[in-house]
C-alpha cells in the first residue's frame, strides 16, 4: 500500500512513521503523548539527548548574528572555536579540521584528500581506496564505493568507483575460520594478510588509502576489532605508503568511552572523519581532522589549495551547535558518565543474553553495544525474510523504546543485530528502564515466534 495522502518522499513509501513533537533528555514524545526511550540516539547521533536549550539558544544566537557566510570569502569566530576544540581533542599530529555537513561528505572529502596528497607528491597514480566488506562510510558515490555494504551498493554498482575491499576483522564470523586467540597469539592475522595480498595485487603505487571504522557500526552491530588488528594495519600502511583513514562518524566524541574509538588501539591515523555526535545531532555537521604531513604537502605543492568544498561547509549556525555541544561534553564530563555506566549497560544486556536463546552475542564498548540475534545457540542466522531485527525493534517501539536494527551481520547477507546506543547523558535508572523495555520486546518476539510455529 502506498501512502498518497501527503507530500513527503518517505524513505519507505509503504510505511507510516510516528510524528514526534518534542524530546527531552533520553525521551522522544509523539503527538498523541506516547513516549519513546531513545535507545540508539536516533542514528547514534543524538549523544547529548533531546531538547537541550543551551544548544538551541547557541544556534538561534548565531542565526541572528550571521546565519550564512561563505567560507571562500569569510570566516566566523565560532568556526575557529570549534576547530580548535576538536583539534585539541585529536591525536597529536592531527591538527587541521575541515568541516562538512555530515559523515558521507566527510569521507568523500577524505577520499579526495588522499588523492591530492599523493598527486602533490608527484604520484598521481595512487588513487585507489581499499575499504572493508561489511562497513559503511556513507551514501554518496565516493563514500558508498569505499564502503562494503553489499545491499546498499548493489543497485548502484554501475556508478561505483573501482575501489577494493577486504574482509573485516569480525572474529565471531571469521571468513577464514580462525579463532581470534590463535591469530593474536601467532601475530598472524588472515584478514591482515589478505589486505597485504590485495595491496600487492593492485600494486602499492596505485593505492592512496585504507579506510575503516574503528568499531564496525551499522553493518555488524558495534563489533570491536581484535586487540592488535589496527597496529598491524598501520604497519602495512606505513610499509606500502598508504594513508590510514579512520571513520569515527559513529564512534567519535565519547561514544566508546574515549574521545575517539581508535584511542583504544593506540594507533595514529592520517585522517579522522567525524559527524553525528559532534553536534549531538542538533545540526547537520561532520568533517575531517588531518595530519600535519598532509597539510604540509598542500602548502608546499598545491599553493595551499584543496580544490573541494561545499556551500554549507563551516555554516555558522551548524558550527555554533558544535561549539555548544563540545562545551557540554566538557562541562558535564560526558566521558566519565560513559565509563561509569558501561558496565551497567553491558551487564543488563548480558542478562538478556542468558535469558533468551535468540540472543547469540553481546559486544561493544562504552555506550555502544550490539546484540546479535540467531536461531540457535551455534549462531545460525534467521532467514532474512523473517526480518527479525526489524520486528524486534517494531515491538520495542510499540512498548515505548527505539533501537537501531540491522541485518547482514554474518556475511553481508544473513544475520540480524540491534544496536543499543542511548544518549551519553543517560542515567543508571534510565538504563534499567531501557533493559526492561528490551526484555519485554524480546519476550514479545519469542511469543510471536511460538504462535507462528
Ligand atoms: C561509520 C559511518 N560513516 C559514515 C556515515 C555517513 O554519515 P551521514 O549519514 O551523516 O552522511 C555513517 C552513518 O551512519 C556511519 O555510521
Amino acid at each position: 500500500m502506498f501512502r498518497l495522502e501527503d507530500y513527503v518522499f518517505h524513505r519507505d513509501l509503504t510505511k507510516t512513521y510516528p510524528i514526534i513533537t518534542h524530546g527531552k533528555g533520553v525521551y522522544l514524545y509523539e503527538e498523541n503523548g506516547k513516549r519513546y526511550l531513545d535507545g540508539c540516539s536516533g542514528a547514534v547521533a543524538a549523544n547529548l539527548g533531546h531538547g537541550d536549550k543551551r544548544i538551541a539558544e547557541a544556534m538561534a544566537l548565531q542565526a541572528e548574528k550571521a546565519a550564512f557566510v561563505h567560507t571562500m570569502r569569510f570566516e566566523t569566530d565560532v568556526l575557529h572555536k570549534l576547530a580548535e576544540k576538536i583539534g585539541k581533542l585529536a591525536p597529536k599530529q592531527l591538527n587541521k579540521v575541515y568541516f562538512t555537513c555530515g559523515g558521507s561528505e566527510a569521507n568523500e572529502s577524505a577520499i579526495k584528500l588522499s588523492r591530492q596528497y599523493f598527486r602533490d607528491r608527484g604520484e598521481p597514480e595512487k588513487q585507489i581506496v581499499i575499504g572493508r566488506w561489511q562497513s559503511y562510510h556513507g551514501n554518496t558515490i565516493g563514500s558508498l564505493s569505499a564502503g562494503g555494504d553489499i545491499k546498499r551498493r548493489q543497485p548502484y554498482n554501475g556508478y561505483l568507483l573501482p575501489f577494493q575491499h577486504v574482509s573485516a576483522p569480525h572474529c565471531l564470523h571469521c571468513p577464514f575460520n580462525r579463532e581470534e586467540s590463535d591469530c593474536e597469539s601467532k601475530r598472524d592475522w588472515s584478514c591482515v594478510r589478505e589486505l597485504e595480498r590485495i595491496i600487492l595485487e593492485i600494486g602499492p603505487g596505485q593505492i592512496s588509502a585504507f579506510i575503516a571504522e574503528p568499531i564496525t557500526g551499522s553493518q555488524a552491530g558495534a563489533m570491536p576489532p581484535p586487540k592488535s588488528y589496527f597496529r598491524e594495519v598501520r604497519a602495512l600502511c606505513d610499509k606500502y605508503d598508504l594513508l590510514l583513514i579512520i571513520d569515527e562518524v559513529m564512534t567519535g566524541f565519547g561514544r566508546t568511552g574515549t574521545c575517539f574509538a581508535i584511542e583504544h588501539d593506540d594507533v595514529m591515523p592520517d585522517i579522522i572523519t567525524f559527524g553525528k555526535g559532534v553536534s549531538g545531532g542538533y545540526s547537520p555537521l561532520g568533517g575531517m581532522i588531518v595530519h600535519d604531513k598532509i597539510i604540509d604537502g598542500i602548502r608546499e605543492n598545491s599553493n595551499g589549495k584543496f580544490l573541494h568544498g561545499y556551500t554549507y561547509s563551516g555554516h555558522p549556525v551548524t558550527i555554533a551547535a558544535g561549539v555548544a555541544a563540545m562545551d557540554i561534553y566538557e562541562q558535564e564530563n560526558i566521558l566519565d558518565n560513559v565509563k561509569k555506566l558501561e558496565g551497567h549497560l553491558s551487564s543488563g544486556l548480558y542478562k538478556l543474553k542468558h535469558k533468551y536463546p535468540i540472543v547469540y552475542d553481546i559486544r561493544g564498548r562504552g555506550l555502544f553495544f550490539g546484540m546479535e540475534l540467531a536461531s540457535n545457540q551455534d549462531g545460525k542466522p534467521f532467514a532474512s525474510d523473517l526480518r527479525i531485527s526489524e520486528r524486534l525493534n517494531e515491538l520495542a517501539m510499540e512498548l515505548g523504546a527505539v533501537f537501531y536494527p540491522g541485518s547482514g551481520t554474518v556475511d553481508g547477507y544473513a544475520g540480524d543485530h540491534l544496536i543499543i546506543a542511548p544518549p551519553l547523558i543517560i542515567t543508571q535508572g534510565e538504563i534499567d528502564e531501557l533493559i526492561s523495555l528490551l526484555n519485554h520486546a524480546l519476550q514479545a518476539l519469542m511469543d510471536s515466534m511460538k504462535e507462528g510455529s
